[in-house]
C-alpha cells in the first residue's frame, strides 16, 4: 500500500473546493434516463453522451474527479483519444465504479445488498493499468416498515470495508457510499437516526478490515424527509440534521465528505450543500464536498437529447451546475445563481432546443411558468388549463410564492402508459429556498392537480412549522459553539 500516494489523492479529490462528478451510470441506468428524453439506447449514444461531458470547456475548474463506469473507461472520443486521457488533459482524476450493483438480499425481504466482490483484485489491477486512481462502490439502505435490518446494514458494511481495503492495496482510493434512500414517507429523524446507525457500522467495519481513513472519502446520503413525508423541513434543517449527524459518526481523519445527491433538484442540493458550509465549514474536521450525478448532470441530458448541435447548450448547463457547487463548497451559492442563468443563456439554450416554456402571470403577484418536453403538444389552450388548475389549487398559499415553474413532460412520448404524465412543480417564496414536488398520472391535467395538491400542503406543513417555531424557539439549531473548534 502506498500511503503517501493515497492520501495525496484523496486530498486532492476534496482540494481548492472542487468535487466529484458520478457519470458511472450502468447501461441499464444511463438507459432508463435517455429513454425519457427519446435518446436511442445504444453503445453509441453513450458514448457520445460521456465525451459531450469530459469535453466542457472548464470543466476542471470545478470537477477534481470523473467516477467512470466499465464501459466508458474503455471508450474514446469520435477522433480516437482515450476518454480516460480526455479526463486527465482536463485535469480531472479518473475514477471507476466497481461495485456489479445492489441485488434482492436473501432472507431480508425488501432490502438489497452490493455485489463485486468475486474477482475484485483483479479488476482493480486492469483499472490502475487504465489511469484509474480512485474507486466506488455504493450500498444502499431502504427505509420502511421493519427495514433497514441489522443484518443488511452489517452486510454492507463489511462488503465496503472489504472492497476499500482491497482498493487502498491496489493503490486506488476508496469512495466509500453508503446510501440511505430518500424513497418512502419517513420523516428527517427516521433518516438522522438510520443514516447514523449505518455510518458508525461502516466505520466499525472499515476499523475491522484495517482500512486508512486518511486515504478515503466518504460519499453519504444528507439527512433529508423522505420524498412523500408531508413534513419537509427547510434548508438550514436539513443542513444542520446532515452535520449534526456526520460529527457523530464520521471519524476527523476522513479528508472528505462527498454527498451524493440522490435525485433532489439540483438547485436544492447546491441550496443544502451551500447551508452546511456556510453554517459550519470552518468548524468541521474534513472537507464538505458533492460527487453529484443528477444533481450535475440533469439539465445537459434534457437538453443534449442526443443532437450534436444541442452540444454547446448542454456543456454551458453542465459547467453552470458544476459551477453552482463549486459555490457552493464555498458557502457562496444562492439561488439566484441558477435564476440568472434561467433569466439569460439558459432558456435561450432550452428555446433553441425545443424546450419550450410559457409565462403567465396570474391576478396577484404569483407568477406561473410552464415548461414543456418535446412529447408534449404545447399550445395556448394547454397553458391556460394548466395555469388555471395551478392558480386554482395554490390559491390559499399563492400570498406567499412568488413564482411558480411547472414541467410537463410525457415519459412515453407516443407510447400509452398507466401513468407516464409527469407534473414536477417548484414554489419559490419570498426569503425561502425553493420547494418542489413531482407527481405522475395518466393525464396532464391529472399529474397538475396531484403535484398542486402536494405543493400546497407541503408549503402549509413549511408555513405552519414556521409559524410554530417563531412563536416557541424550544428546539434552537444545533449549537455552533458546542462544536466550535
Ligand atoms: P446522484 O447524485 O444522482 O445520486 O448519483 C450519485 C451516485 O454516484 C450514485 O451512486
Amino acid at each position: 500500500m502506498n500511503t503517501p500516494q493515497l492520501i495525496d489523492t484523496a486530498r486532492t479529490m476534496v482540494a481548492d473546493d472542487k468535487g466529484l462528478l458520478a457519470m458511472d451510470e450502468s447501461n441499464p441506468t444511463c438507459d432508463k434516463r435517455f429513454a425519457k428524453w427519446a435518446i436511442p439506447q445504444v453503445v453509441e449514444e453513450r458514448r457520445a453522451y460521456r465525451e459531450l461531458i469530459v469535453t466542457t470547456p472548464g470543466l476542471g475548474e470545478c470537477i477534481s474527479g470523473a467516477i467512470l463506469y466499465d464501459q466508458t473507461i474503455r471508450q474514446n472520443k469520435k477522433d480516437g483519444t482515450p476518454l480516460v486521457k480526455a479526463i486527465t488533459d482536463a485535469g480531472i482524476i479518473p475514477g471507476i465504479k466497481v461495485d456489479t450493483g445492489a441485488k434482492d438480499m436473501a432472507a431480508h425481504p425488501g432490502e438489497k445488498i452490493t455485489e463485486g466482490l468475486d474477482g475484485l483484485r483483479g479488476r482493480l489491477a486492469e483499472y490502475s493499468q487504465m489511469g484509474a486512481r480512485f474507486a466506488k462502490w455504493r450500498a444502499v439502505t431502504a427505509i420502511g416498515d421493519g427495514i433497514p435490518t441489522r443484518g443488511c446494514i452489517e452486510a454492507n458494511a463489511q462488503a465496503l470495508a472489504r472492497y476499500a481495503a482491497l482498493c487502498q492495496e491496489a493503490g486506488l482510493v476508496p469512495v466509500v457510499e453508503p446510501e440511505v434512500l430518500m424513497d418512502g414517507e419517513h420523516s428527517l429523524d427516521r433518516c438522522r437516526e438510520v443514516t447514523e446507525e449505518v455510518l458508525r457500522t461502516v466505520f466499525t467495519q472499515l476499523y475491522a478490515q484495517g482500512v486508512m481513513l486518511e486515504g478515503m472519502i466518504l460519499k453519504p446520503n444528507m439527512v433529508l424527509p423522505g420524498l412523500a413525508c408531508p413534513q419537509q423541513e427547510s434548508v438550514d434543517e436539513v443542513a444542520d440534521a446532515t452535520v449534526r449527524c456526520l460529527l457523530r459518526a464520521v471519524p476527523a481523519a476522513v479528508p472528505g465528505v462527498a454527498f451524493l445527491s440522490g435525485g433532489q433538484p439540483g438547485e436544492l442540493a447546491s441550496a443544502r450543500l451551500n447551508a452546511m458550509n456556510v453554517r459550519f465549514r470552518s468548524r468541521l474536521p474534513w472537507a464538505v464536498a458533492f460527487s453529484f450525478a443528477r444533481a450535475i448532470q440533469q439539465p445537459a441530458l434534457e437538453i443534449w437529447r442526443g443532437k450534436e448541435a444541442h452540444v454547446v447548450a448542454a456543456q454551458q448547463a453542465l459547467s453552470h451546475r458544476a459551477r453552482c457547487n463549486r459555490a457552493a463548497r464555498r458557502g457562496e451559492y444562492n439561488a439566484a445563481m441558477d435564476k440568472d442563468m434561467s433569466a439569460t443563456d439558459y432558456p435561450a439554450n432550452r428555446e433553441a432546443c425545443g424546450i419550450r416554456q410559457y409565462a403567465s402571470d396570474t391576478e396577484n403577484t404569483m407568477q406561473i411558468q410552464i415548461n414543456t418536453d418535446h412529447n408534449i403538444e404545447g399550445h395556448e389552450a394547454l397553458v391556460a388549463q394548466v395555469s388555471e388548475v395551478v392558480e386554482s389549487a395554490l390559491s390559499l398559499v399563492s400570498d406567499h410564492i412568488t413564482r411558480v415553474e411547472v414541467h410537463l413532460s410525457d415519459e412515453n412520448g407516443d407510447k400509452r402508459g398507466q401513468s407516464d404524465k409527469r407534473c414536477m412543480m417548484e414554489a419559490r417564496m419570498e426569503g425561502r429556498q425553493p420547494i418542489a414536488v413531482t407527481h405522475q398520472s395518466a393525464t396532464l391535467v391529472q399529474a397538475v392537480d396531484g403535484a398542486a395538491d402536494k405543493l400546497t400542503r407541503l408549503i402549509e406543513s413549511t408555513l405552519g412549522r414556521r409559524r410554530h417555531q417563531e412563536n416557541h424557539r424550544a428546539d434552537p439549531p444545533l449549537d455552533r459553539q458546542k462544536y466550535a473548534g
